[in-house]
């Protein structure tokens, strides 16, 4: 057999896990401050779920979902992102009853069905964010304030561009799909087949579609943004006024069309131009219908997801090396008895909290130096019989190659 992973899908081996760390490290400590607690959530739910949530006519439903049907018949999908879990989560433990506000973010594999390329898989990690309760937009202004200060505190945000919109609501935006169907109607040939179809189905997608003859077709078409009623536009004014004083850096993109339908009124994505075609790190929106779509009170709400695999990629790029695992000190030991004393002198120097590594079998020193060396060790105890008769032990230091003669019994609580 032939040892590999499905297409789509990938290993994350341990050099770059510590980087994967450093960011999920940043991530629960700013989520923290913004008052946010961990949910945990499983990684499937009935079909319906998704299907309700994200919109029968969006790509993720129609092509990409991994559906299965369970031994009892029922349809089963492994989730392609995390809100509609969140959302049925907050519903079926009825949280909306224990507290006004409820802040959960989460992390986890997501499963698509795309084509993939760099920065785009079929398994992927999402670390997400969901504030549901309030419809105050400072509540918006305020997760997506989130969401920059945890991209700045990876040191990513220079390369990294924050561009807002609003989708509208119940009120607005049905008027606004009349004028797009009478905007593309009388140039349907233009479009692609799937778009010719939403025109009947969905036609805000239409916006989104990459097909050149789309693409064309849509740069002159109505705009949301312009279309909003007054609440709707009062929201977005006072969603920018807030992330203006908060000093959050951020462009109107009227084209942002989000790939999910869930969403009502402020939508955002955080780009980059540093890594080709997939360049969403971010993104995210308000989505005031969802909770009660699937079958709690009505409760506003807003959140966010950023893809890891393309955080990841971009902070290689920005800060190659130095992500491997060092350790403080190295053990070498030369002769059977000098061998159970590194072990004795390893596991102490781990109870005293330094981290520690000896050589295994009966290597040369020469050998052993070097992967003291390669181990990134600033000091290594070389162990000898000789050494030890005197109960001693030579610490070298790694940088200057100079040695030194200390008691065994000292060697544990020396600083390192
Ligand atoms: P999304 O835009 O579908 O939104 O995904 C969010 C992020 O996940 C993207 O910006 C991207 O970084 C990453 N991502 C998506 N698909 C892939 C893929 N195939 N491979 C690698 N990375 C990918 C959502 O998922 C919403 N649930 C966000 C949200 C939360 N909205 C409100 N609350």
């Amino acid at each position: 057999m032939e040892a590999r992973t499905p297409r789509g899908f990938h290993d994350v081996l341990p050099d770059e896990v510590r980087r994967w760390q450093f960011i999920e490290d940043n991530a629960r400590r700013i989520f923290d401050l913004y008052g946010f607690s961990e949910i945990r959530i499983p990684v499937l739910e009935f079909t319906e779920i998704f299907a309700r949530s994200l919109g029968t006519t969006t790509d993720i439903v129609e092509k990409e979902m991994y559906t299965f049907t369970d031994r009892d018949g029922s349809s089963i999908t492994l989730r392609p992102e995390g809100t509609a879990g969140v959302v049925r989560a907050f519903v079926e433990n009825s949280m909306h009853a224990k507290a006004p506000v409820s802040k959960l973010w989460y992390g986890g594999m997501m499963f698509r069905h795309e084509r993939p390329q760099k920065g785009r898989y079929r398994g992927f990690y999402q670390i997400g964010a969901e504030l549901l309760g309030p419809e105050d937009p400072a509540s918006d202004a305020e997760l997506i304030t989130m969401v920059w200060k945890f991209l700045e505190s990876t040191g990513l945000s220079e390369r990294l561009t924050l561009e807002i919109s609003s989708l509208g609501d119940n009120n607005c935006r049905p008027q606004y799909k009349e004028k797009l169907v009478a905007y593309f109607e009388p140039q349907s040939e233009k479009l692609c087949p799937d778009c010719r179809r939403r025109l009947g189905t969905n036609p805000l997608r239409i916006l989104d579609c990459k097909e050149d003859g789309c693409k064309k077709t849509a740069a002159g078409a109505p705009k949301m943004i312009d279309n909003l009623c007054p609440d709707c536009s009062a929201h977005f004014e006072a969603v920018e006024n807030y992330l203006e004083n908060a000093g959050v850096p951020y462009t109107i993109n009227p084209k942002i069309v989000r790939g999910l339908d869930y969403y009502t009124r402020t939508v955002f994505e955080v780009t980059t131009n540093e890594l080709g075609s997939q360049n969403a790190i971010a993104a995210g929106g308000r989505y005031d219908g969802l909770v009660e779509e699937l079958g709690g009170p009505k409760t506003p709400a807003v959140g966010f997801a950023t893809g890891m695999e393309r955080l990841v990629l971009l902070h290689e790029k920005a800060h190659p090396g130095g992500f491997q695992k060092e350790v403080a000190v190295f053990v070498a030991h030369l002769g059977e008895g000098a061998r159970t004393a590194a072990f004795k002198l390893t596991s102490a120097l781990r109870d005293r909290g330094v981290s520690a590594e000896m050589e295994y079998g009966g290597k040369s020193l020469k050998s052993q130096l070097k992967r003291a060396d390669k181990s990134g060790a600033r000091y290594t105890f070389i162990i000898g019989e000789d050494e030890l008769s005197r109960g001693k032990v030579k610490l070298r230091r790694m940088e200057t190659s100079t040695e030194e003669e200390v008691d065994i019994e000292l060697a544990p609580s020396l600083s390192f």
